[in-house]
């Protein structure tokens, strides 16, 4: 991390009243904020080609209209907005995500959203002049809580993501991703790789609330990213057999709960013995009856670490764990990998740019969570920004970020979209 001085604005200086950006920012943060947050959680629940996603969708269209951009969705259901010409190519790209993950926070994700609009509205009341295309977008299904696969909008356009495997993904009730897409008014016949539309790109720049402390332990409003952590998502089923909770002997059963039970306990011992982090915490019960044995039990692990080999050598130790656990209780283990997304270190040259354009002193911070910045890492120049979380709760209704530090944020991308796009 640089040095910096506690408390100050994103460039160095406290933040100034920005009518342009500041104003719009907060009518359009009270416009989407109760769309898809349920009543009694105070959660989001915006996933993938629902009714509360068509809802932002709809959101995003009419900011894109208001502000007289040319609007589009691309083959994957990814909303475009632009400035200029979209096919002219080195267009300088900001945004992020508006769906959620279950009961998430307001900002993870609309945070950039909503900020992107804003910071345009701030580089027009300066008078800002483009030189390059500015584009605002909104990636679809970033969090995967209904398909299972986090960031499907940017890894099909970035080509990580088949159209074959696409089609394979399925939600809880069993309704694949094409049909989903079907409903929702999007063709699936179209998805795949857009590496033409990748080709225009000559920046992206995601803004997104931090998803941890380290700004609230420096005093800094913004922050720059510089690398995001290996990740994955693994399947872990467990079979076993369905009996009588009443009726069966210890001895005669065989409980899949006990060695889910036991694999959670293990995945949480080799997280700590590598200073990595894994997470059991979505879970499928089969027949999910109160006064019945189990006869599936189905987890999913959620791992993390700072680099591949911690993270292969913890999955692997909990993998072990669970195999020789379920040996004992007489359970079928198979675990799948269901997503993986390598090591990610963003672009130096560019964030040295944003730093510089940025006063300099602006803290540099790893993060692990994942996010569809990451995956257009591997395919155009990429960085982020972050706005403090003075909890560093997220994927939580407590998630929060200060309106003074919001506005920070903005003006942070404003100064960094002049900096790209009107030199
Ligand atoms: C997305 O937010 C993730 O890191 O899972
Ligand atoms: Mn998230
Ligand atoms: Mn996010």
């Amino acid at each position: 991390m640089t040095s910096h001085t506690p408390d100050h604005g994103a460039a160095g200086a406290p933040a100034p009243a920005a009518p342009g950006g500041a104003r719009s920012f907060h009518s359009m943060w009270n416009e989407l904020a109760p769309i898809g947050r349920h009543a009694d959680t105070g959660g989001y629940r915006r996933y993938a080609w629902t009714g509360a996603d068509a809802d932002c969708r709809t959101w995003f269209q009419e900011q894109a209209l208001a502000r007289g951009l040319t609007y589009e969705t691309d083959r994957n259901g990814n909303q475009w907005a632009w400035l200029g010409d979209p096919l002219a190519g080195d267009a300088v790209v900001t945004g992020s995500h508006l769906d959620s993950v279950p009961d998430g926070g307001a900002f993870d994700g609309p945070l950039g959203v909503v900020s992107s609009f804003a910071a345009l509205d701030e580089l027009r009341h300066r008078g800002a002049e483009f030189s390059r295309p500015l584009a605002i977008t909104n990636f679809g299904d970033e969090e995967g809580a209904r398909f299972g696969l986090a960031c499907v909008g940017s890894r099909l356009t970035a080509g990580q993501l088949t159209k074959e495997k696409a089609y394979e993904l399925r939600d809880g009730d069993g309704v694949s991703l094409p049909r989903a897409m079907e409903a929702a008014g999007y063709d699936p016949d179209a998805i795949g790789a857009d590496p033409e539309r990748l080709a225009r790109i000559g920046a992206f720049v995601e803004l997104h609330v931090e998803q941890g402390r380290a700004l609230d332990l420096s005093g800094d409003r913004v922050g720059i990213a510089s690398a995001i952590w290996p990740h994955g998502r693994w399947r872990f089923d467990f079979r076993g057999e369905a009996n009588h909770a009443g009726t069966t002997r210890l001895v005669d059963r065989r409980d899949p709960m006990l060695t889910y039970a036991a694999t959670v306990l293990a995945a949480r011992t080799e997280a700590a013995l590598a200073g990595a982090v894994a997470t059991f915490g979505k879970i499928a019960v089969e027949p999910n009856g109160v006064n019945a044995i189990p006869s599936l039990v189905r987890g999913w692990l959620d791992s993390r670490a700072a680099d591949q080999a911690t993270l292969d050598t913890v999955v692997t130790a909990i993998e072990k764990a669970a195999h020789e656990r379920a040996e004992q209780d007489g359970i079928d283990l198979a675990v799948v990998r269901e997503s993986f997304t390598p090591v990610v270190e963003f672009e130096h040259a560019l964030r040295d740019e944003l730093n510089r354009i940025l006063g300099g002193a602006v803290p540099v911070l790893g993060t692990g969570a994942g996010h569809d910045a990451g995956i257009l890492s591997a395919a155009v120049p990429t960085a982020m920004l972050f706005v403090r979380n003075p909890t560093g709760v997220s994927h939580s209704p407590r998630e929060f970020a200060a309106e003074d530090d919001c506005t920070a944020g903005v003006l942070a991308l404003a100064d960094v979209l002049e900096g790209l796009a009107c030199r």
